[in-house]
């Protein structure tokens, strides 16, 4: 058995390498396109459908270190030369696609490795791949962006695939020349190759037409986030006291793992005397603009009619009175979500320097309260408790 390629034969370990990774990327394209149109509307969808994520990310990452060591090989080989070296258009249209095939071996998964450390929960890799990458931090941002380009670099690859698949066959079966032979086990005899064209058009190409495709992916995801934006504007409110700046995070526990997010638009209309003899001290009232949430890779979803139902409740409000309590304030009133309203108490901490106050309070719902999940009757799905992550700094109107 030959190991090493020749200048007109390829060896056996660049066979194996070619024909393991063909297998590898024909069951991931398929794998990947099925698990992401799987539903997820009950419990075992859901854990049927991050089953066959959790199989399509590893199997993924697997390919991402062969496509390496073959990448490795290769330099370390001479590269036979084509048959069809005197047809300049195919031979150059030939080598573009192998480049285009090689970049792909690696964009491909390293766009969905980075995708899946940006983004919080669903699907884990499993053993013996990690979950995170280094320089890569959690980040909704980063977690579109390479979605995105994902997405893109899948119809990159499908598209050079079908290409690279039907030279094979033109050579097979209309030039009857050996180019797919050589390719499968044993070593054809061949006549001399023609001339071999020296010329680095076919990198040239491959990398304007990733580079092309890449971009394009990441103006898909700018376009994306402004519109999530541009839809959910609320009226800003004017009160005794305006918010500056804060955030309402939640956090959920959706197959074991905690995925926080938070609402980008909400605005609060709030009365607070804090030099008031009453035990009432003032008033709130919150509207948040549910569309507005990140939740991390689960924020479509959490839109959606079965948990939030952002298209038919685009709001949610808490209103309440502010009281004294026996070690700082509580809020007591009603939180509405998704048309159903719950009496809510709501202790929260307050410290007031000059005319600024900042507020912060930590509570926990019950998401079968409002409706939320109601297909998701067991809790390692996703659990039942919400966390709700409260920070507000306002400062108070002038005074004529
Ligand atoms: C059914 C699927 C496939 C068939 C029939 C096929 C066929 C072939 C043939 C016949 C060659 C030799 C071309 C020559 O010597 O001029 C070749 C080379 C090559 N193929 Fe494929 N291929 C398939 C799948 C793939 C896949 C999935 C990839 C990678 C994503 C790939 C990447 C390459 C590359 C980069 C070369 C250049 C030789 C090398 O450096 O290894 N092929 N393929
Ligand atoms: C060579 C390896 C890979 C191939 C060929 C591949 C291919 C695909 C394909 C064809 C899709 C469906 C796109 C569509 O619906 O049109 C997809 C989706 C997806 N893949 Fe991969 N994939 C690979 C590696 C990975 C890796 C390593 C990860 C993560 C660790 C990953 C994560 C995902 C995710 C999360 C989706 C869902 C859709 C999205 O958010 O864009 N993939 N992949």
């Amino acid at each position: 058995m030959v190991l090493s390629n020749t200048e007109s034969h390829y060896g056996s370990v660049t066979k194996i390498f070619h024909w393991l990774t063909a297998l590898l990327i024909l069951s991931l394209i398929p794998l990947g396109w099925y698990a992401n149109q799987l539903p997820y509307e009950t419990d075992a969808e859901l854990a049927r459908k991050a089953w066959f994520f959790s199989v399509h990310k590893t199997l993924g990452v697997a390919t991402f270190f062969v496509a390496l060591t073959r990448i490795i090989w290769s330099i370390s080989q001479p590269k036979p030369g084509l048959l069809n070296a005197d047809k300049p258009t195919e031979s150059f249209a030939a080598e573009t696609v192998h480049w285009l095939l090689y970049a792909a071996l690696v964009i491909v998964p390293l766009s969905g490795w980075i995708s899946h450390a940006a983004a919080a929960g669903f699907a884990p890799i499993w053993w013996p791949f990690g979950q995170s990458l280094p320089l890569v931090s959690k980040s909704v941002a980063v977690e579109h962006l390479f979605a995105d380009i994902h997405w893109v670099a899948t119809k990159v690859l499908v598209l050079s695939l079908l290409l690279h698949i039907a030279g094979a066959m033109k050579h097979h079966l209309i030039d009857r020349d050996s180019t797919l032979r050589r390719m499968l086990p044993g070593q054809p005899s061949l006549a001399a190759l023609p001339a071999q064209p020296d010329s680095n058009l076919p990198v040239l190409a491959a990398v304007a037409l990733w580079l092309a495709a890449v971009a394009g992916g990441g103006v898909m995801a700018t376009g994306a986030e402004k519109e999530v934006i541009a839809a959910t504007a609320l009226e800003e409110v004017t009160s005794d006291w305006t918010v500056q700046e804060g955030q309402i995070a939640i956090t959920v526990t959706q197959l074991g793992s905690e995925v926080t997010g938070s609402f980008a638009d909400w605005t609060s209309s709030i009365t607070f005397d804090e030099s008031s003899a009453e035990q009432k001290v003032g008033t709130v009232t919150t509207t948040i603009a549910v569309q507005s949430l990140t939740l991390g890779s689960v924020t479509q979803p959490a839109l959606g009619a079965d948990f939030f139902d952002a298209n038919t409740f685009a709001t949610a409000t808490f209103e309440a009175d502010l009281l004294r309590a026996v070690d700082g304030y509580e809020a007591l009133g009603t939180l509405t979500i998704k048309g159903r309203s719950v009496p809510l108490t709501m202790p929260f901490s307050l410290s007031i320097a000059e005319n600024t106050a900042k507020m912060s309070a930590k509570l926990t719902l019950d998401r079968r309260d409002f409706g939320i999940g109601d297909n998701m009757k067991d809790e390692s799905s996703l659990k039942f408790d919400v966390q709700v992550d409260i920070d507000l700094t306002a400062t108070r109107a002038a005074v004529d």
